[in-house]
């Protein structure tokens, strides 16, 4: 039975009708509020209802909703007594707030029979892991905990480095594991023979549309609570805490941190007034230039076919790599952004990035494009790369034109190859050198000590350099 507490999300839960309801009128428990008029004549005509799988994704198939409907005259209260729950769903898992309420919320306010959770490590700390590892196994029916922190860097971070993934200037770590996580649900939903998939993410920002569009297209239905309730954090508090949730120190923690292997972002609290200067204390993997040594760090890396492969010569996974360069950047405070983003939905945020390793690899990744591509390919990938890194960054990961961009992007990496030496000093990445056997560079052509290249041969090709301007300036003079 639904309950009706005046609550408005309760009132709209309350307002999913199914379809035999509306058939069958006035029978199985209906019961009607307020007024005393013919109940069937307060559904609106079909016409009127939305498209609930878009709007209410966790009703279902053959279920309408009455939306938005004004006046809404009636509470419907459908009993459910001769219905089943409604199965199992599948859910990722962050053992934050928002995700821990929406375990309950899935059964009492969605009728799940069974929840069970997904937590996948990107990335995002060993203590984050184990507190939501912990959590699930606590409140979830059944909880998974995947490590796919390999597969992160190899499916997701080469293809960016490759793709000089940046999206106004973000290396883009949150949207880059987003499509991967949403995956490793799916496939626990298909282990578990669920057909719904569930998420916690609001509908403000971007993961909500990034994981939706995994789910969709693997053909799963999509509930999103946090959503669709429209709640607020001291109900989500008060809810937390009748169903025993540990709730965060908020006082503590009053920003919203997300991080994995790539970056670590801050947003929230303060920091929402983009005039607010971000305090020390918002970063975790960088120092202030201010604290940064004042000996400058040289390091080495080595790339093979645009993804790097060793650093000082020491051969590593990416992975590996990735997670000891964080820190010797992160030491000289590398790698921090303060920016104003342009959203999916169009909404400007403010937003706070960590990204040492991103910052230093993709510095030496493009300059070693630099020395093997063309300038034709230079300038046609740098198209390729913004239109690669809009799509990741809106997780249009299956999109056919991602897989083209990155089939041309595999391609042009072919003669990536070589090293890199780079400074690491004060909150600057500096290259200092760069050597590769496929370098376009011949010193012999190009040197001041030589005579190789026949500079007389220059004389032809300046005498008609510019012939174009050259005429049009030439007729205005007439
Ligand atoms: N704005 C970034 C993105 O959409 C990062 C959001 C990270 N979320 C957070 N709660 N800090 O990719």
């Amino acid at each position: 039975m639904f309950v009706l507490n005046g609550d408005k999300r309760i009132l709209l839960r309350t307002l999913v009708v199914t379809r035999w309801l509306q058939e069958a009128g006035t029978k199985n428990g209906i019961c009607q509020e307020n007024k005393k008029e013919d109940r069937t004549s307060s559904i609106p005509p079909t016409s009127l209802i939305p498209d609930c799988s878009l709007l209410f994704p966790g009703v279902g198939s053959g279920s309408i909703i009455i939306h938005d409907v004004e006046p809404i005259r009636y509470i419907w209260l459908a009993a459910r007594s001769d219905t089943m729950g409604k199965g199992t769903v599948v859910m990722a898992y962050s053992g934050g707030l928002d995700t821990s309420i929406c375990i309950p919320l899935l059964k009492e306010r969605y009728d799940y029979d069974r929840v069970v959770t997904v937590a996948v490590n990107v990335g995002q700390g060993d203590e984050e892991i184990a507190v939501a590892t912990k959590k699930g196994e606590k409140f979830a029916d059944a909880h998974y905990t995947i490590d796919s922190r390999d597969r992160f860097v190899t499916e997701y971070l080469f293809p960016a480095i490759r793709a000089n993934g940046s999206y106004e200037g973000y290396p883009m770590g949150t949207a880059l594991a987003r499509p991967l996580i949403a995956e490793e649900v799916v496939r626990v939903a298909l282990r578990e023979k669920a057909r719904t998939v569930a998420h916690g993410c609001t509908g403000k920002g971007n993961d909500q549309l990034r994981f939706d569009f995994i789910f969709r297209i693997a053909g799963l239905e999509v509930v999103a609570p946090i959503r669709e309730l429209n709640l607020t954090r001291e109900w989500e508090i008060e809810y937390a805490k009748e169903h025993k949730i540990p709730v965060p120190v908020i006082k503590e923690k009053p920003w919203s941190i997300d991080e994995n292997l790539w970056s670590r972002s801050i947003e929230g609290g303060r920091l929402e007034d983009p005039a607010y200067h971000p305090p020390d204390e918002i970063f975790g993997w960088t120092v202030p230039v201010e604290k940064a040594p004042d000996k400058p760090e040289q390091i080495t890396l080595e790339f093979l076919k645009g993804i790097p492969i060793k650093m000082n010569g020491e051969a590593m996974s990416g992975r590996d790599l990735i997670t000891k360069l964080n820190i010797v950047a992160g030491k000289h405070g590398i790698g921090r952004s303060d920016m104003i983003e342009d959203r999916i939905l169009g909404l400007k945020a403010r937003e706070n990035y960590e990204h040492p390793a991103a910052t230093v690899i993709l510095a030496a990744h493009a300059d070693l494009e630099q020395l093997t591509l063309t300038r034709q390919e230079l300038a046609f990938k740098r198209i390729v790369d913004d239109k690669w890194s809009e799509l990741a960054y809106m997780g249009l990961v299956h999109e056919p034109l991602f897989h083209d961009l990155n089939a041309f992007i595999t391609e042009s990496q072919q003669k990536v190859n070589g090293k890199v030496d780079l400074q690491l000093y004060k909150g600057c990445c500096r290259v200092l050198g760069r050597s590769s056997p496929e370098g376009i560079y011949s010193d012999d052509l190009v040197s001041f000590d030589s005579t190789t290249f026949d500079q007389c041969h220059a004389t032809g090709v300046s005498a008609y350099y510019g012939i174009q301007a050259r005429l049009v300036e030439e007729r205005k003079k007439k």
